[in-house]
């Protein structure tokens, strides 16, 4: 299959990686010259570490190498079979590019975009075959994380959505059909794990060095919010949470935090900056850290049960499957189980009952329960029964 990646930033390259290494010739372009002869470095080097890991033969990374077609001009892509964008995330850039895309490829492109957090369906509207539109969103490291999050835009048509679910699985990688809602899945139902962090944070119930630990040793996440979100960088982190907010007419499910907007202001914008959340420059005190049981169980159960209350809600609102919602969270972001599952194991009663007592105690509507749980609860069901 011949596939155009779009947009040699880290996402353009580790797509076109993926391509390559599931043996598509791969013709790749960025309006940057630099960043094409940066890209085309970074990649051999990616390679050239897999051999050094004796992940690939040598053989296998020169056979792999040679797929990549590196053009200057978006004519080059007029043969393409699928063409993956991943350029900056602007709407009005993105549309301009597949407008121009649509009138250089076949009526048999599949024309797919890698955004994060715009509309698929308003993508698809500048292209001449709409039908022939997706969503293709990977994560980054694209090359390490298996989930792709497949999302039809309301003009596709339904054998390609099956058609790019069969190809995402042929390059090795676990896709879910998702609707095109703001984002998605993993993003929209990852919020609480920050915000309801930061609140707690505000509040004073806890400092940074508490929460992570509780998330960390007593709910079994890889990083506690406040290292993932200095890893992710504040400036990314804030903007996807105020866009999701603001396309949710402002749901105060989504409410973005002041705190972290400040840090954006300040440019202490995490691990990349040296200085967020966390002071780079030197060892994490771990003597800060509250080695509370009590405080720890109350913190995890809150932002858990928080996530639950997302996980549900997007089930019930159909933005993917039961199944999928929990590939989405183990996979996309390594969420130590699926959340519908662990609904089940804290039973769906008392999941309502910590909603309901969040409500009882702030009556915002950030706390309100998903009507699925409530529910379910009466009727004494669960999500895996
Ligand atoms: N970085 C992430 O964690 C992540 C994860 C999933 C999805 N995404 C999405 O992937 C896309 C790319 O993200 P990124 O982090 O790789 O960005 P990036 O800034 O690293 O790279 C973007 C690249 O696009 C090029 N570019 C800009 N305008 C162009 C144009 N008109 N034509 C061709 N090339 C152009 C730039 O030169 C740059 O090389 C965005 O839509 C983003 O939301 C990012």
């Amino acid at each position: 299959m011949k596939v155009g990646v779009v947009g040699m930033g880290a996402m353009g390259q580790g797509i076109a990686q993926v391509a390559a290494m599931a043996d598509c010739e791969v013709v790749v372009f960025d309006a940057f010259a630099p960043m094409l002869e940066k890209a085309k470095a970074e990649l051999t080097k990616s390679l050239d570490n897999l051999v050094y890991k004796s992940k690939l033969s040598e053989d296998r990374a020169k056979v792999i190498n040679s797929r990549y077609h590196w053009c200057h001009s978006l004519n080059e892509l007029y043969n393409c079979e699928l063409i993956i964008e991943a350029v900056k995330e602007d709407l009005d850039t993105k549309k301009k590019l597949f407008g121009e895309l649509s009138k250089i490829v076949s009526d048999q492109c599949i024309l797919a975009s890698n955004t994060s957090s715009l509309s698929i369906t308003s993508l698809a509207s500048s292209v001449l075959l709409p039908q022939r539109f997706i969503g293709i969103h990977f994560f980054n490291p694209a090359q390490i994380l298996p989930l792709v999050e497949i999302i039809p835009a309301v003009q596709t048509e339904e054998q390609l959505t099956q058609s790019v679910l069969q190809i995402i699985k042929n390059f090795g990688k676990i896709p879910i059909q998702v609707k095109d809602t703001p984002g998605f899945v993993v993003n929209r139902i990852a919020r609480p794990f920050y915000g309801e962090a930061l609140r707690i944070l505000e509040e004073g119930i806890a400092d940074i060095y508490t929460i992570d630990w509780a998330m960390t040793e007593l709910g079994q996440f890889k990083m506690g919010p406040f290292t993932l979100m200095d890893f992710i960088g504040h400036d990314i982190n804030y903007h996807v949470t105020e866009t999701i907010f603001k396309d949710f007419y402002y749901d105060p499910r989504y409410k973005p935090s002041f705190t972290q907007k400040r840090l954006v202001e300040a440019g202490y914008l995490g691990r990349k900056t040296g200085k967020g959340f966390y002071d780079y420059s030197k060892p994490i005190p771990v003597s800060k850290i509250e080695y509370n049981i009590n405080l720890g169980k109350e913190i995890k159960n809150r932002i858990v049960v928080m996530l639950i209350n997302e996980a549900a809600e997007a089930l019930h609102l159909n933005i993917a499957s039961r199944d999928d919602i929990e590939i989405a969270m183990t996979k996309g972001v390594n969420y130590p189980r699926g959340l519908l599952k662990w609904a089940d194991e804290i039973g769906i009663e008392e999941c309502v009952q910590r909603l309901d007592h969040l409500y009882n105690h702030y009556h915002e509507d950030r706390y309100r329960c998903s009507s699925i749980l409530r529910k379910m609860s009466y009727e004494g069901k669960m999500f895996f029964k």
